[in-house]
């Protein structure tokens, strides 16, 4: 059975677009692979450790190669957790509305807690090598606006730049995008042709 992990990163639930298109999505997902084990980590509702002195003390014990030591190692259990749970899935889904350019600060805190080295990457001779490959992830996100390929404003989404870049460092490379814009500078029914548009692209990618 597949294990599928889904991130909320948008705190409105039902007023969601973003989860809208995941939930179709999801529903793809089932059709496809029959019975899934999914995962739903909501952002917003997950009390996230903070990365205060004594995790950032312990990432930089991993980043110079030591084992975690003294207040680092139980503060590092709940960040291990996250990890575990990251790694136990198959298939990601990253439902993730666009603030201010890039992601809500709830993804980045997430992020901050997973990417470790020794779990998520490695430094070696030859330099950093990603550890999580293998699995697919699917990267859902709208925004008030219009940053598609090819427009003049693609220069200031940060999304896709960023999270390229994270889930790449990670060595996942089985990268899904789906987009859903504009969806505040449009008329209701325009809104909704580009939700639709954006379930159907999903659809075709799973
Ligand atoms: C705090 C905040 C910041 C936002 N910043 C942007 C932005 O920089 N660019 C944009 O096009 N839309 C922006 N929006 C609009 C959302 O991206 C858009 O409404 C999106 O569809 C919301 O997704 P959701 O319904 O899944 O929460 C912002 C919305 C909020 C609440």
């Amino acid at each position: 059975m597949k294990k599928v992990l889904h991130i909320v990163g948008s705190p409105r639930g039902a007023q969601s677009r973003t989860l809208r298109i995941a939930d179709a999505l999801i529903e793809k997902i089932k059709k496809v692979h029959g019975e899934i084990a999914l995962d739903t980590l909501d952002l917003f509702a997950e009390k996230l450790p903070e990365m205060n002195i004594t995790r950032v003390k312990g990432k930089y014990m991993l980043m110079s190669g030591q084992e975690l030591s003294g207040d680092a190692v139980a503060a590092w259990e709940e960040i291990k957790a996250h990890i575990a749970r990251f790694l136990a899935a198959d298939i990601i889904i990253i439902s993730t509305p666009m603030w201010n350019f890039g992601v809500p600060y709830k993804l980045k805190h997430y992020i901050d807690i997973v990417w470790q080295p020794g779990f998520m990457f490695k430094y070696t001779e030859n330099g950093p090598v990603g550890l999580a490959g293998g699995r697919k992830v699917y990267v859902v996100s709208t925004r008030g606006g219009d940053y598609s390929a090819g427009t003049p404003a693609e220069a200031y989404d940060q999304i896709i730049p960023y999270l390229k870049t994270v889930l790449g460092w990670a060595g996942i490379t089985d990268l899904n995008f789906i987009s859903g814009q504009p969806m505040d500078a449009n008329s209701e029914e325009g809104r909704e042709a580009k939700i639709k548009e954006a379930i159907g692209a999903a659809e075709k990618l799973v």
